[in-house]
């Protein structure tokens, strides 16, 4: 029973106990330290009480003894409470498991930020089976969970392998403006801003820009938010997306497929090997596998057939026709049925962007590409891109746009143009694939769809 009488206190003889972070303590035992964090599990079992702190960096074990289990201010201890812990690590012996295969034994404590219990204590924020929408009021307290943070940290692990692949193959990192006057991937999906009195929208892509550094800085790439005002509710669409964009010179069509499937396979494998997230991955999704060079290639023609050798209809409820768009659910059939990775590629220049080049041996297709996953669909969509000047006028022509605003994208064409293509990957979706989440919703931190814009 708890007692009033038992106060806390630091036995003054002990050693002095070092700060560091739950990671450093998996190889710290034997030593007294003090470990700061947020209360993840607890649990009281009379004369033991059992923490599991959390600190961003892991999880420990921990267990107070005798007179700091029996404490009254210990019986206040609710989740999400702050807390300094004090105490000597301990190696657990064989058959016994935890975090690091290490636990705490603690002799003092400071509570830093008491949290709430009843009504507004963190499981009642979060309650499992809640509407899917307080949840996402709640996403703050929310991140807090296991299953969110792992897909952050395979997140941050992802992203950082792929600027790895992209410094190890020479491309430099720049950073677009997000403010834009030009449009990329078709005026219905476009945020319009009010700039100073002018319009201006948030960009859909940042490929025209890199475009224009092509002849300064070679093959460059970013990582930026792109923003799309997509109105329909899907299980792949945010209004705004970490969007990574690369774009190459001097190369050829088969060049630049092997390419985009090289920077695949490397920073997937990347992620799996690395020490924190891979173990994650193997959590999220325990069958993931890393997916081999070469990729499935499928041409759009051939595509349409399969389609409509398996049943499967276009939009209107109707066989598939060539020149028919292959919306998400067909494509999400198609891949799911396959089972691997796929290049889809050339797809016919009406239903593609003003500025994909047509292939030399039928002009009536492009040089793209779309990237399928099974349980996704599409991760990636690139082309080459017209470096003609006359050719691409007709592209803008095709597709209505007044071509005031890009006179510094034709100039590219004018002042030494060059064969040159690029892709965009959407990191949600790559994310939802890697992680095995439904939707990119639960790859975003913050997501974005119509309806939602907080927290
Ligand atoms: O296919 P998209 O629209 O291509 C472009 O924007 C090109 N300009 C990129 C380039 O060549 N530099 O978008 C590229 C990728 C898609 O394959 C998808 O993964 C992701 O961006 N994407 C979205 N992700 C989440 N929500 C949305 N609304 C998305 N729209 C596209």
């Amino acid at each position: 029973l708890a007692s009033l009488n038992i106060t806390i206190e630091e036995d003054p003889s002990l050693p002095p106990a070092q700060r560091m972070k739950v990671e450093k303590t998996y190889s710290a035992a034997g030593q007294r330290v003090k470990v700061s964090g947020w209360i993840h599990r607890i649990r009281n079992n009379k004369s033991l009480v059992f923490v599991v702190l959390r600190d961003g960096t892991g999880y420990l074990q921990a267990v107070l003894p005798g007179d700091l289990a029996r404490a009254h201010q210990t019986s206040t201890l609710t989740l999400e409470t702050s807390i300094t812990l004090y105490g000597t690590i301990t190696k657990l012996p064989e058959g016994k498991t935890a975090p690091g295969g290490v636990e705490l034994t603690v002799d003092y404590y400071e509570i830093v930020g008491l949290a709430p219990s009843g009504e507004d204590s963190f499981t009642n924020k979060i309650a499992e089976g809640a509407d899917p929408s307080l949840l996402l009021d709640q996403r703050h307290l929310a991140l807090r969970g296991e299953t969110l943070s792992a897909v952050m940290k395979v997140r941050a692990a992802f992203l950082k392998a792929v600027r790895a692949f992209y410094d190890k193959f020479g491309f430099t990192e720049v950073t677009p403006p997000c403010m834009v006057q030009t449009q990329v991937e078709g005026g219905s999906t476009l945020f319009k801003l009010d700039y100073y009195g002018e319009e201006a929208y948030l960009t859909q892509s940042s490929q025209l820009y890199l475009e224009t550094l092509l002849a300064s800085l070679g093959d460059v790439y970013c990582i930026q938010e792109s923003f799309r005002a997509e109105r329909s509710h899907t299980r792949r669409h945010l209004s705004e997306y970490t969007h990574i964009e690369a774009e190459m010179c001097f190369l050829d069509f088969d060049e630049f497929l092997t390419h985009i499937e090289s920077l695949i396979t490397n920073v997937v494998q990347a992620v799996v090997d690395d020490p924190i997230a891979g173990p994650l991955v193997k959590q999220l999704n325990p069958d993931f596998k890393v997916p081999q060079m070469p990729f499935m290639r499928l041409e759009y023609k051939d595509a349409i057939k399969w389609l409509n050798e398996h049943d499967i209809k276009n939009e209107e409820g109707e066989d598939f026709k060539f020149g028919d768009d292959i919306a998400e659910a067909a494509e999400r059939k198609m891949t799911d049925t396959i089972g691997v990775p796929i290049l889809l590629t050339r797809f016919p220049v009406e239903i593609k962007s003003f500025y994909m080049k047509r292939c030399a041996d039928d002009p009536s297709v492009t040089e793209s590409v779309d990237v399928l996953m099974p349980t996704v669909g599409e991760i990636t969509g690139g082309s080459m891109r017209i470096d003609d000047t006359k050719e691409l006028m007709e592209g803008f022509a095709r597709e209505g746009i007044n071509t005031d605003a890009y006179y510094w994208f034709i100039d590219q064409r004018k002042y030494g143009t060059c064969p040159h293509g690029g892709y965009g990957i959407g990191t949600e979706r790559i994310l939802a694939w890697l992680c095995d989440r439904f939707t990119v919703r639960d790859c975003s931190l913050y997501p974005r769809f119509s309806g939602r814009c907080k927290p």
